[in-house]
């Protein structure tokens, strides 16, 4: 605290600032001597002050006043108890001065569902394996029976590196070719199969590029995770039933589920997998474009052809497969309306969703 100007009490300005150091009985002694009601010196002071000379009165007031305020709030300082801000201001205090908050960080949306998923597959006796991105045109198509004239291999859907034109040399021997940035998770599968004997049990997450606009339903990078399980006498039915019970375990037991029949290469027969918008429940909005179902993810039996290109005997062996895209189960989990929220670094999306800022 500043001088008052009044020697009689600035002279207590050295035992305001021993109040720090003392304890215990000495310091609620100093109390009593300075602010208690009978022989407080801050009490008397205090009380002079109605019969001083009205030109005196006011500043020499207000300084006792500051002075007490300074003491009281020196002992509650001591005393453990909080200050009132009243009593801190007078110390040169001020707690209504906002904080700094400090940014701890928080899980991106896609990368908390691809936990989530892996997560699951799991504790059904999946392990996660991984590859790398950029593949060769055999194990990303070839491998996985597209024919040689298929529009995916059309520089307008996929990205081709430049650089050698002539086959690059395959893994493990296999024929290799042009390299790409994979257009999706499946020709890991592939390097699943060749690295060793059936059965297989894993989920595969990864990026995956296609040369694609940026628009509300299109990425050119975005993540996806690939399931494949193979053994002996596995059906349809396993695959239906596995993958309900993941949207039951991901979503809610009540999530409706249905498959629909579509067409890839690699899986015959081939399906897709909508869930139940989770935003209207079914009763159709802007998020599911009215139809109430959000599509998450490919799937179907492995093809025959597959089993063979990866060294497996398709005639003992059968499986099945799927291909999901963990931005869309985001998506669908906080009804985002656009897939660019997602995938275009803005931190405002982690502060709402990460759950971290709050
Ligand atoms: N690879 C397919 C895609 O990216 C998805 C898929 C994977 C479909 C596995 C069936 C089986 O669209």
């Amino acid at each position: 605290m500043e001088p008052t100007g009044y020697p009689e009490l600035d002279h207590l300005l050295g035992r305001l600032a021993a109040v720090a150091t003392l304890a215990d009985e000495a310091l609620e002694s100093e109390r009593i001597a300075l602010l208690g009601r009978k022989q407080g010196v801050l009490t008397a002071l205090l009380k002079r002050v109605p019969e001083l000379d009205p030109a005196e009165r006011k500043s020499y007031g207000a300084a006792v006043n500051r002075l007490k305020q300074a003491f009281e709030a020196a002992f509650e300082a001591r005393s453990g108890q909080e200050p009132k801000e009243s009593q801190l201001a007078a110390v040169g205090l001020d707690l209504t001065m906002p904080g700094r908050r400090r940014w701890v960080g928080a899980e991106h949306p896609v990368t908390k569902a691809v936990a989530d998923i892996c997560e699951i597959f799991k504790s059904l006796g999946f392990a996660i394996a991984v590859g790398p991105e950029v593949e060769d045109e055999w194990l990303n198509f070839f491998a996985l029976n597209f024919p040689e004239n298929h529009p995916a291999l059309d520089s307008h859907d996929t990205l081709f590196l430049s650089g050698p034109t002539e086959a690059a040399q395959g893994v493990g021997g296999a024929p290799g070719g042009r390299l790409l940035l994979r257009t999706h998770t499946s020709p890991v599968q592939i390097r699943t199969m060749l690295a060793g004997p059936p059965p297989y049990r894993v989920v595969i997450p990864g990026m995956v590029y296609r040369n694609d606009p940026f628009d509300p339903s299109h990425a050119p990078a975005f993540a996806q995770i690939e399931g494949l399980a193979v053994d002996e006498g596995i059906g349809l039915v396993d695959l239906k039933a596995t993958l309900t019970h993941f949207v039951h375990r991901f979503f809610s037991p009540a999530t409706k589920v249905r498959f629909r029949p579509s067409y890839f290469p690699f899986t015959e027969p081939s399906g897709e997998l909508d869930v139940e918008c989770q935003l209207c429940h079914g009763s159709g909005c802007p998020a599911c474009k009215q139809t109430g179902w959000m599509e998450i993810l490919g799937c179907g039996m492995v093809h025959p052809n597959v089993l063979v290109n990866a060294g497996v005997d398709a005639e003992r062996y059968s499986g099945w497969a799927f291909g999901m895209g963990p931005g869309r189960v985001a998506m669908n989990r906080y009804g985002l309306p656009d897939i660019r929220y997602l995938y275009s670094g803005d931190m405002r999306l982690l502060r709402q969703l990460g759950g971290a800022d709050r």
